[in-house]
C-alpha cells in the first residue's frame, strides 16, 4: 500500500479524498489518500520527519503551505517555479519533486467547458493578485493569450504582480473600462464563497460573447456566475479546476491520467451539497 494525501490548514472540508478515491478504485491502485492538518509551526519537523523516513509517494499541498514546502524540494518543474508554489510533492527513492497542478487544472477544464475558445482569447481580465491569480495568469500566458489583465481590490499588489507576469494591471475604478473589451472574466479571489460577500463589477460592460469564469466552487452557483447567467453571458464554474488539478497531480503519483467523468463530478457535488 501506498500513501498520499493532503497538507494544509485546515483540510477538514476537502473534497480530494472523494476524488482521488474514485480514481484509485477506478484503476485498482493499492493507494491511499489521507488528510494531514498540520499547522503552520509544525511544517518545518513534519517535513524534516518525513525526509528522513518517508511514508509516502507523495501529498497534495494547499494553503497555506504552498510557498513554504519550497525550500524541501531537491527539484521544481517550470510550472511551480514560474507560478512560485508548489502544490503537488512526488516523492522518488527519497528526491522531493514538486509541481503545481492549479495552472493545468484552470485551463483544462476551461478547454473542456470551451472548446477551442482560448484559441480566440485576446484579452483575459484576472480578478486578484494573490496565489490562485499567479496559477490562472501562467495558465493564460501558456496559452499565449496576447492581453492579461489583472483587477485587484488592492491596486499596488496588481502592479508588481503585473510587472513579474509582465502582463498589466488597472486599478478597481477602471473596470467598466477594461471589461469592454474583455473576451473572459475570472475571479481568482475568495469573494462569493460561502460566507463571503461578493465583488460587484460593471458586468453590464462585458461583450456578449465573453465568458466568465469563477474559481469559486462553494457555492457552485456563485454570485458572479449568477449575473454572468442575467446577462446571458457564457459561464464556466470552478469546481472542474479542482477536478483537473487533481488528475495531473493523479498521474503525477501514479503514471496513469484518470478520466474527469460526469459520475466524478456528482459525487463530488453530492459531498459539497450534504455539506451545504
Ligand atoms: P490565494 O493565494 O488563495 O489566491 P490570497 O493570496 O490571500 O489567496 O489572495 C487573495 C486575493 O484575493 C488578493 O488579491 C485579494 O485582494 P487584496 O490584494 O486587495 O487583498 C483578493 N480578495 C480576497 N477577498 C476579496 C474580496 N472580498 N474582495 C476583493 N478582493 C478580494
Amino acid at each position: 500500500m501506498e500513501h498520499t494525501g493532503l497538507i494544509g490548514h485546515p483540510v477538514s472540508h476537502s473534497l480530494s479524498p472523494v476524488i482521488h478515491g474514485y480514481w484509485l478504485r477506478m484503476h485498482g491502485i493499492e493507494g491511499d489518500y489521507t488528510l494531514h492538518d498540520i499547522a503552520p509551526e509544525a511544517l518545518t519537523t513534519t517535513l524534516e520527519h518525513w525526509r528522513k523516513k518517508t511514508p509516502l509517494r507523495g501529498v497534495n499541498v494547499t494553503v497555506p503551505h504552498k510557498q513554504s514546502v519550497i525550500p524541501f524540494m531537491d527539484r521544481m518543474d517550470a510550472a511551480a517555479q514560474a507560478i512560485g508554489a508548489v502544490n503537488t510533492i512526488r516523492i522518488d527513492n527519497g528526491e522531493w519533486h514538486g509541481t503545481n497542478t492549479d495552472a493545468y487544472g484552470f485551463m483544462a477544464h476551461f478547454n473542456a467547458e470551451m472548446p477551442d475558445y482560448a484559441k480566440r482569447l485576446n484579452h483575459a481580465v484576472v480578478l486578484g493578485a494573490g496565489g490562485a491569480a499567479r496559477a490562472a495568469i501562467h495558465a493564460l500566458k501558456c496559452e499565449s493569450v496576447e492581453r492579461i489583465t489583472i483587477l485587484n481590490r488592492t491596486y499596488d499588489t496588481a502592479r508588481t504582480l503585473a510587472a513579474e507576469f509582465d502582463v498589466e494591471a488597472a486599478p478597481m475604478e477602471s473596470a467598466a473600462d477594461i471589461l469592454l473589451t474583455a473576451d473572459m472574466l475570472t475571479n481568482t479571489t475568495s469573494a462569493g464563497m460561502k460566507g463571503n460577500a461578493p465583488l460587484l463589477l460593471p458586468m453590464a460592460s462585458l461583450p456578449l460573447h465573453a465568458v466568465v469564469y469563477d474559481i469559486v466552487y462553494a457555492p457552485l452557483v456563485t454570485p458572479l456566475l449568477a449575473e454572468a447567467h442575467a446577462y446571458n453571458l457564457a459561464t464556466v464554474d470552478g469546481l472542474g479546476m479542482l477536478l483537473y488539478q487533481a488528475q495531473k497531480a493523479f498521474e503525477y503519483w501514479w503514471g496513469v491520467l484518470p478520466a474527469v467523468t460526469p459520475e466524478l463530478r456528482a459525487a463530488v457535488v453530492q459531498t459539497l451539497e450534504a455539506r451545504a
